[in-house]
């Protein structure tokens, strides 16, 4: 089964044509403030089984948001840790650790977080935050990339996935994908099809995280390659 299909723009260093087996499935954690449509992706790739992982939670920080209902559906736990009752940024992060462990989740993969994470979470989980981005990242990082595309007249725009560092948006890439802006895009239109492109590279982007944090093991022999 191909990791990505060769229809998209997508840059990535090194895609392994097949998408990998590890000695265990990856234990997702899944930060998400809003709809949450990027946790339903990675839930249908899981259950293609494609990516070979579980979602061991979904940790939302807006009460109502689309995401509970969405992972209620797929009968994933949420968690609401709202940020609005935490002293500092540290608090929440140290809460979302705490949850984290408590679900067994080591990835974390923030879905449309719209939180400013700290280095207690990054230190925590070192090379396993990730977070997917619209935009072709250096450009337009922050809340309106997609807004900002479209009154730059770029005519190249996409998503990005990426470890996370402490500066927003910021940290090695993993995965590029690119769309093309027309000249009659809406901001809805352009985030349409970024979005698609976004379900397509998220999943391949945490399977290739894993693979470069080398635990591999080989899935015909069990054996490390
Ligand atoms: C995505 O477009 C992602 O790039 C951005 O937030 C959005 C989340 O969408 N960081 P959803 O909640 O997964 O539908």
């Amino acid at each position: 089964m191909a990791l990505v299909s060769p229809d998209s723009v997508l840059v990535s260093p090194s895609l392994p044509s097949c998408w990998p087996r590890f000695s265990q499935p990856l234990k997702l954690g899944v930060l998400a403030s809003g709809r949450g449509t990027n946790l339903e992706a990675i839930a249908a790739s899981i259950q293609r089984q494609e990516l070979h992982a579980t979602i061991q939670v979904v940790i939302y920080n807006n009460p109502g948001a689309g995401v509970v209902d969405r992972a209620r559906g797929l009968g994933l736990p949420s968690v609401l840790l709202n940020h609005r009752h935490y002293p500092s940024r540290e608090a929440l992060d140290l809460d979302i650790i705490q949850t984290l462990a408590t679900y067994q989740a080591n990835w974390v993969i923030m879905a449309g977080w719209m939180r400013c994470v700290t280095q207690v979470l990054i230190e925590a989980f070192p090379r396993q935050v990730l977070n997917i981005h619209p935009s072709l990242l250096p450009s337009f990082p922050g809340t309106h990339a997609v807004d900002q595309a479209l009154a730059a007249g770029v005519k190249l725009s996409g998503c990005t996935v990426h470890h996370v560092e402490i500066q927003v948006d910021r940290g090695p890439i993993i995965i590029q994908a690119g769309v093309p802006v027309y000249p009659q895009d809406s901001v809805a239109a352009l985030q349409a099809r970024i979005q698609a492109q976004e379900y397509r590279i998220y999943p391949a982007a945490i399977a290739l995280a894993a693979l470069d944090r080398a635990n591999l093991v080989d899935g015909k022999t069990g054996k490390r390659p």
